[in-house]
């Protein structure tokens, strides 16, 4: 069983990232190795040189780690009102329909207004379930995450910790 986390943006020092990282270890400590995929690995000129079945040296070993991955956790920032633009592109450039058929995901969206991206989970659980993701019912929203850190980028807060714990747990045995 392989499980890939993916820190759904490019933008660099993102809380995205933070919060990956937080999944990563917490998963560890529960028994649950997992690796990141982060979206600032992507290949510079993606649009140029991975879609449209194109396909570039660089892309390839991020295509397999997507190909090898059983269970994908998804973290995603709240831009715009919805899911980042780079996140469909990643998406889009992957092969189709092979990359996500009949695999499973967490999604957990976070943003720095109120709301953690609620808007952005639904929409990436549409596009989910086209590609036959099936997509676990507990989705985590974390708001305002600039207060939700201390100062060893661990989570606190203990509602935010009572849900993503319980994400967490449901995830292993999902
Ligand atoms: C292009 C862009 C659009 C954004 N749009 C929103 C938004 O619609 N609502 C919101 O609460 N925060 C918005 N933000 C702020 C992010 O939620 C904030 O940066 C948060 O830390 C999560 O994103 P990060 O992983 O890039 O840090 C936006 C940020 C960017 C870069």
């Amino acid at each position: 069983m392989t499980t890939t986390i993916i820190s759904s943006t490019n933008r660099p020092n993102s809380s995205t990232f933070k919060l990956a990282q937080y999944y990563q270890k917490r998963l560890a400590e529960k028994g649950m190795e997992a690796g990141i995929l982060s979206l600032m690995d992507l290949p510079p000129n993606l649009i140029q040189t991975d879609l449209y079945k194109k396909r570039s040296a660089e892309f390839l070993p991020i295509q397999d780690i997507v190909s090898k991955t059983d269970k994908f956790i998804f973290i995603i920032p709240e831009y715009n009102g919805s899911f980042p633009g780079v996140l469909k592109v990643f998406i889009d450039a992957l092969d189709f329909p092979g990359s996500f058929y009949e695999k499973k995901a967490a999604l957990v969206g976070l943003s720095s207004g109120k709301y953690g991206n609620i808007r952005g989970i639904d929409h990436f659980t549409g596009v989910c379930h086209y590609m036959h993701l099936e997509v676990m019912p507990l989705k985590i929203h974390i708001g305002s995450i600039n207060k939700e850190f201390d100062e060893h980028n661990n989570l606190y807060q203990s509602d935010t910790l009572q849900y993503t714990e319980e994400q967490m747990d449901k995830f292993i045995l999902f």
